[in-house]
């Protein structure tokens, strides 16, 4: 039995960043290795995610996104949980659902399965993405995502990610004991008339639907919790999701101030498309306010806490889904072929620190 807090015969370990672990081989770089090791060491690799935040491997050229999927499913044994899939339906079914659902509540981010569980993120743009957790648009998502570099970008494009615990102590003390208490509260309104399949659809899915005078649709989701507190360690992490259009310029206008000397920053085309918006509430149901000027704040007390993944080819990197905020770059696309997949299922509720007995000092409220 290998004791749990020293490295693997096989890997060499280093701490490259502050939430960061990088992990190459010593000896044997083959796919196989890897497949080997994350076998034979999966509970000392899942304490160190949530130690840690990510967990990189790099030096062991994984080729395709199958091969990739065999090491996270197989290897490491983690469940695929997709918010997008729950029905495991193939790929091609699942892409459809979401083009059509893209359709309904108006743009989307050109993402696609290349199977049921593994998805190709979507194209660069000369915009930096809103910082998310993946999912986190419901409580109900995935503790874990599980990322691979196919192919790298020629130039940037780089994924964005930081700690979403010192960001929240990072903030103004006001603005810090809100979301200690807030849920995030989203709600689309349909690009469209809505139509009887719309309605059917519309009736097996998550949204309170409110049709409007003018035909068109509020669509809106339960409120999820603004913060979450990590399981294994109680640290209390913001829960962005911020692809809201009334969020759009407040991130744009985050980025701008603090990614300079990277070109031209403009609006991320996904926020711009749909008509979702991101307000936050109390427990009941209540407003609770957040400025535009809170709003930048709030990205700006992110990005500052940002590791920027230069990702190289056959990368792959375990997410800490609550810990860790993630977000695309600007930069060329090229080839750039990153993929996803969703691990292990994970409910914040439970998790909202307003519920938790808090030690005050992680909780720094
Ligand atoms: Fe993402």
């Amino acid at each position: 039995m290998h004791n749990r807090n020293s490295t693997p015969d096989g890997l060499v370990r280093e701490d490259t960043h502050d939430f960061v672990t990088t992990y190459t081989p010593s000896g044997d770089n083959s796919i196989n290795a890897l497949g080997r090791l994350l076998r034979d060491n999966r509970d000392y690799f899942l304490d160190h995610i949530a130690e840690r935040g990510v967990l990189l491997f790099r030096g062991f050229q994984p080729h395709s996104h199958q091969q990739f999927h065999e090491l996270v499913t197989g290897s490491l044994g983690l469940e695929v949980w997709n918010g997008f899939n729950l029905k495991k339906t193939p790929g091609i079914v699942t892409s459809w659902l979401r083009k059509y659902s893209e359709g309904l509540v108006g743009g989307g981010d050109y993402r696609r399965y290349l199977d049921r569980d593994t998805v190709r993120l979507g194209p660069v743009e000369s915009s930096i993405q809103g910082p998310h957790t993946e999912g986190g648009v419901r409580s109900e998502r995935s503790r874990y995502i599980a990322l691979c570099c196919i192919e790298p970008a020629p130039y940037l494009a780089e994924t964005g990610m930081a700690d979403l615990n010192q960001a929240y102590l990072d903030l103004p003390t006001a603005l810090r004991a809100r979301f200690h208490t807030a849920w995030n509260r989203f709600s689309y309104r349909s690009a469209r008339k809505l139509n009887p399949l719309d309605r059917l659809v519309l009736r097996l899915s998550p949204f309170q639907v409110t049709e409007r005078e003018d035909g068109l649709a509020d669509m809106a989701l339960p409120p999820c919790p603004a913060t979450c507190a990590v399981p294994e360690n109680g640290r209390v992490c913001l829960q962005p999701w911020a692809f809201a259009r009334n969020t759009n310029r407040p991130v744009r206008d985050a980025a701008r101030a603090v990614f300079t000397g990277r070109g031209e920053i403009g609006l991320d085309s996904t926020a711009e498309g749909m008509d979702l918006s991101w307000g936050l509430c109390d427990d009941q149901g209540n407003t609770v306010p957040w400025t535009e000027d809170e709003q930048r704040q709030v990205f700006e007390a992110i990005f500052r806490r940002a590791r920027l993944m230069a990702w190289q080819k056959g990368d792959i990197a375990l997410v800490d889904n609550v810990r860790i905020g993630h977000w695309r770059m600007n930069g060329e696309q090229g080839n750039r072929k990153l993929v996803q997949i969703q691990a292990t299922a994970f409910n914040a509720e439970p998790y909202h620190p307003a519920r938790l007995p808090m030690d005050p000092e992680l909780a720094g409220a």
